[in-house]
């Protein structure tokens, strides 16, 4: 039988055709469309996305650029939105991976062909997440009221942690790959997924600019700096802002202990050997490290000065810095 989602593999595979390609890190393919790189299997769930997504009114995206925080965000929203439906010690951030309590888009629309995701067993409000830049978002993610939250992180933190990730998810597929300074060098030249960073970045920070009450963007560094008061200004630009009766009772400080990467990293099914049904990486990739500044174990002077002047030039007059 020929459904619709037959018609979108073959459009997909068609438009693959036209695309501007580049490989990536371990060989594969990325794909260049307007103006971004993807992964093939993104490429598709993105589109099949911008087809079929309705955004709802109460609905919340969580959207980065890849290794910039998203576990860590997504993590502290689902708690904070959904924190009265049971008590700390039986939050299901306990028992299952925040990439499983709120998905990516282009993943759930790139699991299954056949069917277009229903998301019916998430709670309300529902919080997705996203990599997808800001001016390639579904039309009715971008006109509805639902909201957005964005965090970066400094590029060369980002950089580091990618190639980690990349390594590792290379290393189960034992396929080749690239050295640090290629895969800098492609990096510089914004071909990796989801990039360039500069214009992911910059999408969602002027959009902030024009619209803060739909935009919340956040920094990495930030929010490690000082969680508590960000998990405050979360809950607040989510609709949801904390009680005196719950400041009291220390509500914030059982948010931020639970999020914290300690605790999050030791759990049980954060430990290696598990992963999400759908998902190459497994649940223990997307916790490393989760410090500030490892990029200075990496980067050689020459990198880092590049880099920082690459981002310099690209931010410049944006009111945007690292
Ligand atoms: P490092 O590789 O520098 O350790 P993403 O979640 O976007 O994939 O980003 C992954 C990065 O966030 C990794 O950075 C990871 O260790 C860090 N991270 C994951 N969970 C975190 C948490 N709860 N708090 C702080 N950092 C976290």
């Amino acid at each position: 039988s020929h459904g619709v989602e037959d018609d979108l593999s073959n459009e997909a595979e068609e438009l693959l055709l036209t695309l501007p390609r580049e490989k990536n890190f371990d060989g594969t393919y990325l794909y260049q469309f307007n103006g971004v790189w993807y992964r093939h299997k993104f490429l598709y769930g993105m589109i099949s996305t911008r087809r079929h997504f309705q955004a709802r009114d109460s609905d919340i995206i969580v959207s980065t650029f890849p290794k910039s925080g998203t576990t860590w965000l997504k993590a502290l929203t689902y708690a904070i939105v959904h924190r009265s439906r049971c008590a700390f010690e039986h939050s299901p951030l306990l028992t299952t991976n925040p990439h499983e309590l709120v998905p990516f888009f282009e993943i759930s629309y790139s699991l299954n062909k056949k069917d277009i995701p229903s998301f019916e067993h998430l709670y309300t409000p529902r919080i997705f997440g996203t990599h997808i830049p800001y001016s390639t978002l579904p039309d009715s993610i971008v006109n509805s009221n639902c909201r957005i939250v964005y965090i970066c992180r400094n590029p060369l933190d980002q950089f580091i942690s990618c190639w980690h990730f990349l390594l590792k998810l290379a290393h189960d597929k034992e396929s080749e790959t690239l050295s640090l300074e290629e895969y800098f060098e492609k990096v510089c030249n914004g071909v990796q997924h989801a990039g360039p960073f500069w214009e992911h970045v910059l999408g969602y920070w002027k959009a902030s600019l024009d619209n803060s009450h739909k935009i919340l963007f956040l920094k990495y560094e930030d929010l490690k700096e000082d969680t508590h008061s960000y998990v405050k200004k979360l809950a607040e630009f989510l609709g949801c802002p904390f009680s005196n009766v719950e400041e009291k009772e220390r509500v914030i400080e059982e948010i931020v202990k639970l999020c914290s990467f300690e605790n999050m990293k030791d759990l049980e099914v954060n430990k290696p050997g598990r992963n999400i049904p759908g998902h190459i990486p497994k649940n223990s990739d997307y916790f490393r490290k989760g410090e500030v500044g490892d990029w200075t174990n990496y980067l050689t002077p020459s990198m880092s000065k590049r880099l920082k002047n690459l981002m310099e030039e690209k931010f410049s007059g944006s009111g945007l810095a690292f």
